[in-house]
């Protein structure tokens, strides 16, 4: 029987780099929530996915010389990749590219708009393409985006607006009266003070200097601003507006969005409104977790330093590295990784104290006892205190996990983990064993420690699922009924008379000193390998200069325009009709505020013929015609020569 649904979700990734361990974290906690809830008996759905629009992404794409179609598809692809490795287990996968976001997000737009709380005007601000964020020019933090401190650019266009300004009053009672909307409490009163207190400004919801984004369903020259897009996915992803029977009718509102804490303000501010607008309820809470440090202070590519989740995976296993994040860290707060946290952190908790309690209760049942789990029989002194221990442990797991509280959830099995072991330094089987007289006390000490480590693995499963399975294994026991979350809360579950399995250790312990400067090297070589690899970009940013060969790979041809049409998806665009001396060719090209498309027809241009073929707001573009600019005029390079010529 479900006990209810939970909705979780994380915040979804800018395929715009490599994630990293930083980025894992929200993903990690999030996969041991979503593990805790389907074991506790809910119904759980879990989102994750991909945050693909804006500026951003365009110009990364743009560096890699690709389409951001193709540039996105390639990235994404790895995220899924590392997610698998990471063994996550979410339920949806959204990419804000999927026709049905982009269809939804555009009825959620309309929505508004009819509503009244979007309107049409102009903008004038700064925006920091790296948060993807509009700024006034009070907000400044010395000429530079406060959120990042990188350089803004001056953004001047025609717009539309969303009118937060309208739910201010909203917004603040809704933090006064509801204390577990935001957590953790701390960053309320940032939000409060820094931006409801001084007065929310109407937002600006489009932009029109790019292509890549949704189109405004009624004005196809804007594109919806990429926050807007992105938050949309927690409903879209549910069926929201097309389908308010299914999912969403089930699972909204989320019970908690987990999300960094530079994020916080787009959904504590941003998002309530947005759905105050559609008059449709709010999420129960926001957490906004603390930051994975590195010494020098953030992971950031341009700096060289990001840790890989998949070098550790790799090295030390995934329920090692998601336990480090979850135990190390306490998730509301920032917190500092160095390889040797890491590894002490393994060693200690993982290869000493869990490892060797299986290892050592193993053994011991196979040395003195041919491998068979036996009877309990009597009653040890000891016996009460431990047991209880270990049958009270899952009240406090599930206390600390309704709190977000996944360190010290974590630390309350590990107390079970230690009391387990003082338990054997208490009883001391090996000199039981050496007595015929103690074979009762010794067969109940034998028992009772399997079932601990039993109730330990429950216990463990949804932070490591692995771990709990090769347990299992070791104890000779099937998932079912004895390794329910309920069966967590009794002793005596385990059954007597199976064989358990000594298996290799769960966690080898670790050389510490050789393992870091094994880390040492791996590094240095990456860091060298991103060197020469940012040198070679940066050379060939600032020289400029191309030898002749590479001229040659150029093949630009004389083409002559036989048919000209508006691109059906964007203003800004021409489809264009080429003839290449015998060859017909396609081209989309941003002339279209220049040129009427019937102006064109007979006119002899530049072609450059071998350039990958790309699709712009999905028409197949063969190439890309040659045009001079000045400042806001425009000039295509034409020749008056047959078509098929090549131009040198
Ligand atoms: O913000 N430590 O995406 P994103 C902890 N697309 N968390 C970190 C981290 C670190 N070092 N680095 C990144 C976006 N994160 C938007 C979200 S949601 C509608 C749109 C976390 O790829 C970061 O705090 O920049 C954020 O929660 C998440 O990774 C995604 O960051
Ligand atoms: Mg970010």
């Amino acid at each position: 029987m479900s006990k209810g649904r939970y909705y979780i979700t994380t915040p979804i990734y800018y395929p715009s780099s490599k994630l990293h361990i930083g980025h894992t974290y929200t993903t990690v906690a999030a996969d041991a929530m979503a593990r805790f809830k389907r074991a506790t008996g809910y119904d759980v759905k879990f989102l994750t996915g991909t945050d693909e629009h804006g500026q951003k992404i365009e110009r990364v794409a743009k560096e890699y010389g690709m389409s951001p179609k193709e540039y996105l598809d390639k990235i994404v692809g790895e995220i899924k990749e590392l997610w698998k490795t990471m063994e996550i287990s979410y339920d949806i996968f959204i990419r804000t590219t999927d026709d049905y976001h982009e269809r939804r997000v555009q009825q959620i737009f309309q929505k508004l708009y009819d509503k009244g709380d979007i309107y049409k005007s102009n903008y004038e601000g700064w925006y920091c393409t790296p948060c993807e964020s509009f700024w006034t020019e009070t907000q400044l933090v010395d000429g530079k985006c406060p959120d990042c401190g990188r350089e803004v650019e001056l953004t001047k266009e025609e717009a539309y607006f969303f009118k937060l300004s309208k739910y201010q009053d909203r917004l603040l009672k809704l933090f006064e009266e509801n204390p577990e909307f935001l957590e953790p409490v701390s960053r309320k009163n940032e939000m409060i003070n820094n931006f409801l207190k001084p007065g929310l400004e109407d937002l600006c919801i489009t932009r029109t200097s790019f292509d890549w984004g949704i189109p405004v369903p009624f004005d196809k020259k804007h594109v919806i601003y990429v926050w807007l897009d992105a938050l949309s996915n927690y409903i879209t992803a549910l069926g929201y507006p097309e389908n308010e029977e299914g999912d969403y009718s089930k699972f909204w509102p989320a019970n908690v969005h987990l999300v960094g804490k530079e994020i916080v303000r787009f959904h504590t501010i941003i998002w309530p409104a947005m759905l105050m607008a559609l008059d449709i309820p709010l999420p129960k809470k926001v957490f906004g977790h603390g930051w994975i440090l590195l010494e020098g202070g953030k992971m950031s590519k341009s700096k060289g330093n990001v840790v890989d989740p998949v070098v550790l995976v790799e090295r030390y296993g995934v329920d090692a590295l998601k336990y480090f994040l979850l135990r190390e860290y306490s998730f509301g707060q920032d917190g500092v990784f160095t390889n040797e946290v890491l590894l002490n952190r393994i060693n200690s908790d993982l290869a000493n104290d869990l490892g060797n309690l299986v290892s050592r209760t193993i053994t011991m049942i196979e040395k003195y006892n041919g491998g068979i789990v036996p009877k309990p029989k009597v009653d040890g002194e000891f016996d009460e205190d431990f047991k209880q221990v270990a049958t009270s442990a899952w009240a406090k797991v599930e206390e600390k996990m309704n709190n977000l509280d996944f360190s010290n959830a974590l630390e309350e099995i590990w107390k079970v983990v230690r009391r387990t072991n003082k338990y054997i330094d208490e009883t001391t089987p090996w000199i039981l064993a050496k007595n015929e007289k103690n074979k009762d006390k010794l067969d109940t000490v034998l028992y009772n420690l399997a079932e601990a480590i039993r109730i330990i693995s429950i216990l463990i499963q949804p932070f490591m699922d692995n771990t709990a399975r090769k347990i299992w294994i070791q104890l000779g026991i099937d998932e079912g009924p004895s390794t329910s979350w309920e069966a967590s809360k009794e002793f005596g579950k385990l059954e007597t008379g199976i064989k358990v399995h000594k298996q290799p250790p769960l966690f080898p312990r670790i050389d510490v000193k050789k393992e870091l400067e094994e880390l040492e090297k791996l590094n240095k070589k990456n860091a060298k390998k991103e060197e020469k690899k940012q040198k070679k970009e940066s050379e060939k940013e600032e020289k400029g200069e191309i030898t002749i060969d590479d001229f040659a790979k150029v093949d630009l041809k004389v083409a002559e325009v036989i048919e000209a049409e508006k691109h059906p998806k964007a203003d800004r665009l021409l489809v264009l009709k080429l003839k290449v001396g015998d060859e017909t060719r396609q081209v989309v090209s941003g002339i279209a505020q220049h040129y009427k498309p019937e102006d064109l027809v007979g006119t002899k241009v530049v072609l450059v013929a071998n350039l990958k073929p790309v699709k712009l707001r999905g028409i197949e573009s063969q190439g890309m015609i040659l045009a001079a600019t000045a400042g806001d005029k425009l000039t295509l390079v034409t020749a008056d020569i047959e078509s098929g010529s090549t131009v040198s």
